[in-house]
């Protein structure tokens, strides 16, 4: 098949830069390494780019084609090359440009080294010579356990893209990978560490690192785990962990967000002084509801039943997301299976389908 190529061309010696096509004959099989390997050898050897492994182990051949990081060794070129598409192949984002496709990645081992990744062990382990971890003990890491150290989150974070400090979706995931270790020692520092400025709360959940992972470890995930366990063992200091907190608060005591006292709650009282001006801007629109009397939902029981279910189950930290996961890959594999029961046929399980109540029914059909 013929596959065509542009590829962004970078020389940080000279500053040059230029996008240049390339065409090449490369078999069916053929993923975007191949086919980068087939320009170099054939057309132009000044061509820079890192590979290894070629089987998405190492971790060396992280991209980005048409705009997007991928491993090059995992995509397959046949799909692209019969659409008569020509993707742009360019560099990994968020790092600097050393040549070509190949980045620096010293920025990115720093903040790995910063999380600490390496096993603290227990003191009180420290004289048993065997330390057995349970299967359900490890399937609470064993996505952030997958990580190839490869980039692509990090080349698609947008936080890093605005805060280059903040400590991104991989050396997170590390983390969490550590602080989900039922070995660890550390587990609180960590916590207390990764919640500082930069760390944790600076995330701005756009899952963009969930969709490039190549390898599954939905980083943004583990970050909200490390949220959740942070929460959990009392450490809500910065801003972000706060407002989660009312949020659940909220919905706990009324069944429903009570605005006005997000801002007081979240950012203090001073601040929320300042920002009566805006509040009050809003209140002609509806949209600033008066805290007293609060509104309370209806079902509220509904809702402080759920909360007292997770924590009756201890599901209240990285665990209850874990639960969570299990649940969506359970439906993902049913919907691959098809044929097999899925667990949300039989009656009583969850998410139920919504069936409107009698008297629902009855206004539906007066
Ligand atoms: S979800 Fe958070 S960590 Fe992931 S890419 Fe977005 S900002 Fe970065
Ligand atoms: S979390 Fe995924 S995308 Fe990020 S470095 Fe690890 S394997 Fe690569
Ligand atoms: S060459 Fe090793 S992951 Fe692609």
């Amino acid at each position: 098949m013929q596959v065509g190529l542009k590829i962004w061309r970078y020389d940080s010696k000279t500053g040059e830069r230029a996008l240049k096509e390339y065409e090449v004959d490369a078999p069916e099989e053929a993923t975007l390494l191949d086919c980068l390997d087939l320009v170099k050898d054939r057309q132009d050897g000044s061509l820079a780019y890192r590979k290894s492994c070629r089987m998405m182990i190492c971790g060396s051949c992280g991209m980005r084609m048409d705009g997007g990081a991928v491993l090059a060794c995992k995509v397959r070129m046949y799909d692209v090359a019969e659409a008569g598409h020509v993707p742009v192949i360019s560099a990994m984002g968020n790092l600097p440009i050393v040549k070509d496709l190949v980045v620096d990645m010293a920025p990115f081992w720093q903040k790995m080294r910063s999380v600490e990744p390496y096993l603290q062990p227990r003191y009180d382990q420290a004289e048993e010579r065997e330390n057995i971890v349970t299967t359900e003990q490890m399937d609470v890491i064993h996505k952030e356990s997958l990580c190839i150290n490869c980039g692509c989150c990090v080349s698609e974070c947008n936080s890093m893209e605005s805060d280059p400090d903040f400590l991104g979706p991989a050396a997170l995931a590390k983390g969490m990978r550590f602080v989900g270790d039922a070995r660890d020692g550390a587990r609180i520092e960590r916590l207390e560490r990764y919640s500082e400025e930069h760390g944790i709360w600076d995330c701005t959940r756009c899952y963009f690192c969930n969709e490039r992972c190549p390898k599954g470890v939905d980083p943004r995930d583990a970050i909200a785990k490390l949220g959740a366990e942070a929460m959990k063992n009392g450490i809500d200091r910065d801003m972000g962990a706060k407002h989660a907190k009312w949020f659940v608060t909220s919905a706990k005591t009324t069944g429903w967000l009570r605005e006005t006292e997000l801002v007081p709650k979240t950012q203090g009282v001073v601040k929320a002084i300042k920002e009566i001006k805006f509040a009050m801007s809003l209140l002609p629109k509806g949209k600033v509801p008066p805290p007293f009397p609060p509104h309370v939902a209806a079902e509220v029981d509904e809702s402080r039943a759920l909360y007292d279910l997770v924590k009756a189950q201890g599901v209240d930290g990285a665990a209850g997301i874990v639960q969570g996961e299990k649940a969506l890959g359970a439906l993902s594999h049913h919907a691959e299976t098809s044929g097999d029961r899925s667990p949300y046929d039989e009656p009583d399980s969850a998410p139920r389908p919504y069936l409107p109540s009698e008297k629902e029914s009855e206004e539906v059909t007066t």
